[in-house]
């Protein structure tokens, strides 16, 4: 969804249709242009700074989408930005002319999927990035840990590299035990499954939104034990403090958490 714009008249989404979606599918089948549809206000968990510092934005895929939105502010209130696209092919690359419209035709665009590629093309890209400026960055996986991997590797502040998954990162996982201690009970939490989820099948009321990691809904206290922290909401602080957890994302580095629940 192009969510950037302050008090929107209309909401602008894409969605990319994938054979197993089951929601892409629907809309694909069932909606079309001038269908009118029912929605609650959407939540910005990925909002652009305000002020001094460049902004540079980083769109791959279909997650070029927050990007355009972002573009769209920046231009309209003159701050400064550069963009640079990430697709694997022309035909994908659907927001082009408007970026290349909003950057006067400065847009920077990749075609490659070659991950190798966009490794050197970010590069390039951040170079110029300041000790005011940040970084913004939404897409898949792999070239959200490539934008982290170059900023890093340039020293662009972790504060200042800012990113919205569409999905939880993904790793090989292994099941842990939680304790709650307010209720004295132990659940184990397996390796295909989240905390958020062994804590709903066993009838704990939890708030929960995004089941990302972008959100902060599902916070849950941490008493005792080390936290593998996979969240993109927490500040560094949070995480050195090991005290609170995304419990949709979240898991044990050591095989068992106390939570306060
Ligand atoms: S539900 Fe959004 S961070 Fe867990």
């Amino acid at each position: 969804m192009n969510y950037g714009l302050e008090s929107p008249t209309f909401y602008e989404i894409s969605i990319l249709r994938q054979d197993r979606g089951t929601f892409s599918t629907h809309a694909h089948r069932c909606w079309d242009v001038g269908t009118s549809l029912q929605v609650s206000e959407p939540a910005n968990e990925f909002e652009m700074h305000r002020g001094a510092g460049k902004r540079f934005l980083v769109g791959g895929g279909i997650g070029v989408t927050p990007i355009v939105g972002m573009a769209t502010q920046a231009s309209r209130h003159c701050e400064d930005f550069e963009a640079l696209y990430v697709c694997g092919e022309r035909r994908s690359a659907v927001f082009e002319e408007e970026l290349l419209r909003l950057t006067e035709g400065a847009l920077r665009l990749c075609l490659t999927r070659d991950i190798s590629v966009v490794a050197a093309e970010v590069g390039h890209f951040l170079a110029q990035v300041g000790p005011e400026d940040h970084v913004y960055v939404c897409g898949p996986q792999g070239l959200m840990e490539t934008v982290h991997d170059v900023a890093a590797a340039l020293d662009v502040h972790p504060s200042r590299v800012h990113r919205e998954l569409f999905a939880p990162v993904t790793r090989a996982d292994s099941s842990f035990e939680v304790v709650l201690q307010r209720s004295a009970r132990s659940i184990r939490v397996h390796a295909n499954q989240s905390l958020l989820d062994a804590l709903i099948a066993e009838g704990v009321s939890i708030a929960y939104d995004c089941r990302i990691g972008s959100c902060g809904a599902c916070l849950v206290r941490v008493v005792e034990g080390a936290i593998e922290h996979r969240d993109t909401v927490l500040m560094q602080e949070d995480r050195d403090a090991g005290n609170v957890a995304c419990a949709c994302v979240s898991r044990a580095q050591d095989g068992h958490l106390v939570l306060d629940l």
